[in-house]
Order: structure tokens, then C-alpha cells, then sequence
């Protein structure tokens, strides 16, 4: 198939390009400043409509992957209109152009729809965001073939010039430097390459609507960083367990924004990985 990744420079959409390539499909890799690695790289720029069009009659894609977004949480907060036109109004002219075009769009939305009072989140949950990235990218939902909500997404390689919840642990362990970490924070980590596996699967078999695509294990941050610790051998006391409180956030965070993936579980050929295997993965692919 003829696959368009944007975001094809980032955490997800970098790893999405390497695994589409593996499994011999043909792919266009959009990225915005850092050059995609993976696939045939693009530039373009989601807060420009030409832009957007020309990169789609570039790709003529059967499938479009929408992963690239604002991702900075505290910077949507700051610039919200930014935010808007790259979250929303940048979706919904890609979305009109893949359908144009007859081609099927997956988008990459997040566990920030949600306020996260209840935790353990189910499709059909009613959504209410607590800051503005979670609205910009609920908003983006409207526009799509199929909505995969996702949490926390991590990986064994830094992309878009940054290194992701994982390795910034790894990073700081190693150099034997203290961390604060919010132990009243629930998620659902995800490993970036089983949610590459499971969209590929979602969008091969033009899957519709919602899915939940998360990592099985719901877990504290603080949790997290001690498996990881515990996995890489290194000293888990230099965790300091902290308060979401504490934080000195711009935006205001979910408190439990952990997600049921069942659905996925019964229907996907791809299942989701729970945090044990998720974490040997990464020290395999780490090496
Ligand atoms: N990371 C998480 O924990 C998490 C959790 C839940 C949901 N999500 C969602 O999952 C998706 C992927 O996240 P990620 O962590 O892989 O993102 P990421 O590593 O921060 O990468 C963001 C990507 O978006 C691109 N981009 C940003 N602004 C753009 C613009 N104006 N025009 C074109 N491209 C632009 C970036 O391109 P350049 O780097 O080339 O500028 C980059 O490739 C996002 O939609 C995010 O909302 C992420």
C-alpha cells in the first residue's frame, strides 16, 4: 500500500515508517524541521493548507497515518491558537484531502480527552479534556476515518530532536542524578513499536471508529521509572516519588488517564503488549 505518515520525524510516526517498510509497504514520511529517517521524506507544515495539499498529491496515498501534532502540553496551554490551527484546523484539511483523494485516515489521538477522575478508560466514555492540547485533539476527532486514542508513548531511539519518558530516566540513572517522579499520576505506557503494529493492523483491515490503542498495564509514573530501573539495573533510589501537586505544569494534567483496551484485545490480530514485555522489548531494541 501507498502509506503517508505524517509526523514521520517523531516517536511514533518515525517507528510507524520503519515497521510500514518492513512489512513492504510504499512510504511517505512528512516531517515539519527534523528530516525523517524512515521512508521517502516530505516537508511540510500542517499550519498551511498548500502546504498540506501538496504533500498529499505528493504521497497520493491509499493510507494516511495522522500523527504529527503539537505534542507540547505546557506550549498549547501558552499558544492556544497555534495550537488549534496545527491540532485542528491542520487535521481537518488533511482529513478533507484523504477523503478527495479516496484514501482511509487514522489519527493519533491521546488519553488527554479525558479528565481522568475514573481512569481505566472505555471508547464510549465520555470525554471532557482538562487543558487545551486534550481539546485541540478531541476537536481533531471529528475529522477522521478512525480515532486511535493512545497514552504515554515511549521508545528505545530519541526522535523530533527529544528523548521520550524513557529514555530521560535512563539517561538520568545512568548518570546517577535524582529524579522526581509523580507517583499519583496513573497511565497506560505504550510501546511505540506494538502501537506501530497495531495500527498497521487497524488501518490494513480499514477498521472504523475509536479504538483504545495503549499499552495493558495501568501503572504510577513513579511505577513506571522503578520497572524501568529495575529492567536496566539500575538504582531505583535515586527515584524520588513526588506530587502531581508539586509540578510546576502550565496546563493542568489528568489524574488517571490509564486506558481499557479491550476492545483492541478481542479485535485486533496485534494485540496489546503488557509493561514486562513492553520493557525486555525495549532493552533488546536498545541493545
Ligand atoms: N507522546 C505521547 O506520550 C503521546 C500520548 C498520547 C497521544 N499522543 C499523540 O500521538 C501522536 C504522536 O506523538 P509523538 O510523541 O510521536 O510526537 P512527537 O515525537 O512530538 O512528534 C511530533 C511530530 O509532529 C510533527 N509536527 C509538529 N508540528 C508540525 C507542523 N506544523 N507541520 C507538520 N508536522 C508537524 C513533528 O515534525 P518535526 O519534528 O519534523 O518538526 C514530529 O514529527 C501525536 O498526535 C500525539 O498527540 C502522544
Amino acid at each position: 500500500m501507498r502509506i503517508f505518515v505524517t509526523g514521520g520525524s517523531g516517536l511514533l510516526g518515525s517507528k510507524l515508517a520503519e515497521i510500514a517498510l518492513e512489512k513492504g509497504h510504499q512510504v511517505f514520511s512528512g516531517y515539519n524541521h527534523n528530516l525523517s529517517e524512515k521512508g521517502l521524506p516530505i516537508k511540510f507544515d500542517l499550519a498551511i493548507e498548500t502546504s498540506i495539499r501538496k504533500s498529499m498529491n505528493q504521497s497520493s496515498p491509499e493510507i494516511v497515518f495522522h500523527t504529527a501534532a503539537l505534542t507540547d502540553v505546557d506550549r498549547c496551554q501558552v499558544d492556544q491558537d497555534l495550537a488549534c490551527q496545527i491540532n485542528v484546523r491542520g487535521t481537518k484539511i488533511l482529513a478533507e484531502t484523504t477523503k478527495e483523494a479516496g484514501a482511509f485516515m487514522v489519527y493519533i489521538s491521546t488519553d488527554y480527552v479525558f479528565d481522568g477522575k475514573i481512569g481505566m478508560y472505555r471508547e464510549e466514555d465520555p470525554t471532557s479534556p482538562v487543558n487545551h492540547y486534550g481539546y485541540t485533539k478531541l476537536m481533531g476527532e471529528q475529522h477522521a476515518d478512525c480515532e486511535a486514542r493512545t497514552c504515554v508513548i515511549y521508545g528505545s531511539r530519541p526522535a523530533s530532536g527529544k528523548v521520550n519518558f524513557a529514555l530521560w530516566i535512563l539517561e538520568r540513572l545512568r548518570k546517577e542524578e535524582k529524579i522526581n517522579i509523580v507517583a499519583d499520576q496513573y497511565v497506560s505506557p505504550t510501546l511505540n513499536t506494538n502501537l506501530a503494529h497495531m495500527l498497521l493492523d487497524v488501518a490494513e483491515r480499514r477498521l472504523e471508529g475509536i479504538w483504545h490503542l495503549a499499552g495493558s498495564t495501568r501503572i504510577s509514573r513513579y511505577d513506571f521509572a522503578c520497572q524501568l530501573a529495575d529492567v536496566f539495573g539500575l538504582d531505583k533510589n535515586l527515584l524520588v516519588p513526588s506530587k502531581m501537586a508539586n509540578m510546576s505544569w502550565m496546563a493542568q494534567r489528568p489524574r488517571d488517564s490509564s486506558m481499557d483496551v479491550s476492545k483492541a484485545s478481542r479485535g485486533l490480530k496485534e494485540k496489546p503488549y503488557d509493561l514486562n514485555r513492553s520493557l525486555k522489548i525495549v532493552k533488546e531494541e536498545i541493545g
